[in-house]
C-alpha cells in the first residue's frame, strides 16, 4: 500500500525544508511541496530543486501574484490595512491565499493532509489552520515545528545532520517576503534596544541623500497610475517599492502584539505599502465627510485585526468590505508625495470628489462663509459643558457653606 500524501507549503527556507524530512521520517507521508508565488521574486527553480533533493515526490508551483494583488492587497489598500498602526499586514494577507492553494492541491492530488512550517509561537499557524479548516475541516493539519516544540537552533542542527542545505540569511534571520513587504525576525533583532543592522534590509537604501517626488493616482480607492504612467497593480507596487525604497522609505520597527500574547520586536521593509496607504488615507480625508472618516477608522481597524488574527474567512470581514467598497466610490484623484532620506510627506492632492471648498476655507474677501451663523452654533455646541460646569461650581460652593457636612 502506498503512503498517504501531504501537501506541504514550501518556501525553501529553514522551517519548511526541515518539515519535508520530518513528514517523511515521523509520519511516513509522501510529501508534495507547494510553492505559491506572491511576488517574492525568488529563484523558484532553485526552490523546486531543493525540495526534490530533500526528497519530495512532486513539487507544485502556483503563480498567485495576480490573485494576491487583486483580492488581498487591493482590499487592504482600501481599508488602510495597518496592524497597530504600523504593520502593513504583508505576511498576514498572503497566508490565507497560500492556505486556499494548499486545500485546492490536496483535493487535486487526493492528499489526506496539509502541512506548514509554522512555529507554535506566531500568528502564521493561526492564519493557516483557521483558513484550512474553514475550507475543508476533514483535512489533517500537520505542523512539525509546533508539534515537536522545535527551536531554530535545533532545526539548524537537524538540517546539518540531514544534509539539508541552508542559506546564510537563514542562519541570521527568519524572513518572510512578498510583493507587499518583507518581515525580518530573529537574530540580533530580538534585542529590542539595538538598531537593526543595514544587512537586514534588501529594498530600503540608507545612503541616498537626494529627494524626489512620487505621484499616485487612485480610482475608486485603487492605485492605477504613478508618475503619470498607468500600470497594473503589480507593476505599480514594484515601481513604488523601488523608488520609495531607494529613498529610504518603508522601514517599520515596532513592538507588536501577537495573537498568542507574545510581545515581539518586529522589523519590516514595505516601501510601497507605506507610501500607498499614506497617500490613500490622505485622499480619503479630502473626499469623505468627517462622519464617514470617523466611522471608517473604526471599520479599518477592525478589518486589520481580523486579517492579522487569521480570520480572513470570517463573514464579518466580507461584511466590512461591503461598507469599505461603498466609501471607495469617491476615492479617486491624485496625491503628490515628497520623499527624502526615509521621510515621506504629502505635498499635494486633488480630486473631482473633493469636499474642500476654497470659498468656504479662504481667509480672503472671496469667502462665502457666513460667520454670523457660527455664533449660535458655538453656543449650542458647548451647551452641556456650560451647564455641567455651572452645576459643579454651585455644588462646590454649597459644600463650603455646609462645612462639608452635606451627604449626597
Ligand atoms: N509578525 C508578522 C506577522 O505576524 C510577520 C511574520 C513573519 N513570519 C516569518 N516567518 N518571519 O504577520
Amino acid at each position: 500500500m502506498s503512503n498517504e500524501k501531504v501537501i506541504l507549503a514550501y518556501s525553501g527556507g529553514l522551517d519548511t525544508s526541515v518539515c519535508i524530512r520530518y513528514l517523511q521520517l515521523l509520519h511516513k507521508f509522501d510529501v508534495i511541496s507547494l510553492t505559491v508565488d506572491c511576488g517574492q521574486n525568488e529563484d523558484f527553480n532553485a526552490i523546486e530543486e531543493k525540495a526534490l533533493t530533500i526528497g519530495v515526490i512532486k513539487h507544485i508551483f502556483v503563480d498567485a501574484k495576480e490573485e494576491f494583488a487583486n483580492n488581498y492587497i487591493i482590499p487592504s489598500i482600501k481599508s488602510n490595512g495597518m496592524y497597530e498602526e504600523k504593520y502593513p499586514l504583508a505576511t498576514a494577507l498572503a497566508r490565507p491565499l497560500i492556505a486556499s492553494k494548499m486545500v485546492e492541491e490536496a483535493h487535486n492530488h487526493s492528499a489526506t493532509a496539509v502541512a506548514h512550517g509554522c512555529t507554535g509561537k506566531g500568528n502564521d499557524q493561526i492564519r493557516f489552520d483557521v483558513t484550512i479548516r474553514a475550507l475543508d475541516p476533514n483535512l489533517k493539519i500537520i505542523s512539525p515545528i509546533r508539534d515537536m516544540n522545535l527551536t531554530r537552533d535545533l532545526e539548524l542542527k537537524f538540517a546539518q545532520e540531514q544534509n539539508i542545505p541552508i542559506s546564510l540569511e537563514a542562519k541570521k534571520y527568519s524572513v518572510d517576503l512578498n510583493i507587499w513587504g518583507r518581515a525580518i525576525e530573529g537574530g540580533n533583532i530580538e534585542d529590542t534596544y539595538s538598531e537593526p543592522p543595514a544587512d537586514a534590509f534588501q529594498f530600503v537604501k540608507f545612503d541616498n541623500d537626494s529627494s524626489d517626488y512620487l505621484e499616485l493616482e487612485f480610482e475608486n480607492g485603487i492605485p492605477v497610475a504613478t508618475d503619470g504612467q498607468r500600470m497594473n497593480i503589480i507593476s505599480l507596487v514594484r515601481y513604488v517599492n523601488d523608488k520609495a525604497g531607494s529613498l529610504g522609505i518603508g522601514v517599520v520597527d515596532h513592538i507588536e502584539d501577537r495573537v498568542v500574547g507574545i510581545k515581539s520586536r518586529e522589523v519590516y521593509e514595505a516601501p510601497a505599502a507605506v507610501a500607498i496607504i499614506e497617500a490613500h488615507k490622505d485622499l480619503e480625508k479630502m473626499v469623505l465627510t468627517a462622519h464617514e472618516l470617523r466611522f471608517k477608522r473604526v471599520v479599518d481597524e477592525q478589518w486589520g485585526w481580523l486579517v492579522y488574527s487569521g480570520l480572513w474567512k470570517e463573514p464579518l470581514r466580507s461584511d466590512l468590505d461591503k461598507f469599505i467598497d461603498a466609501t471607495q466610490k469617491k476615492v479617486s484623484g491624485k496625491v503628490k508625495l515628497k520623499m527624502q532620506k526615509g521621510s515621506l510627506r504629502i505635498v499635494g492632492r486633488e480630486s473631482r470628489h473633493s469636499l474642500y471648498r476654497d470659498q468656504l476655507a479662504t481667509y480672503t474677501a472671496k469667502s462665502t462663509f457666513d460667520q454670523s451663523s457660527a455664533k449660535g452654533f458655538v453656543e449650542l455646541w458647548g451647551l452641556q459643558s456650560t451647564v455641567a460646569n455651572m452645576i459643579d461650581k454651585a455644588n462646590r460652593s454649597q459644600d463650603i457653606e455646609d462645612g462639608g457636612a452635606t451627604v449626597r
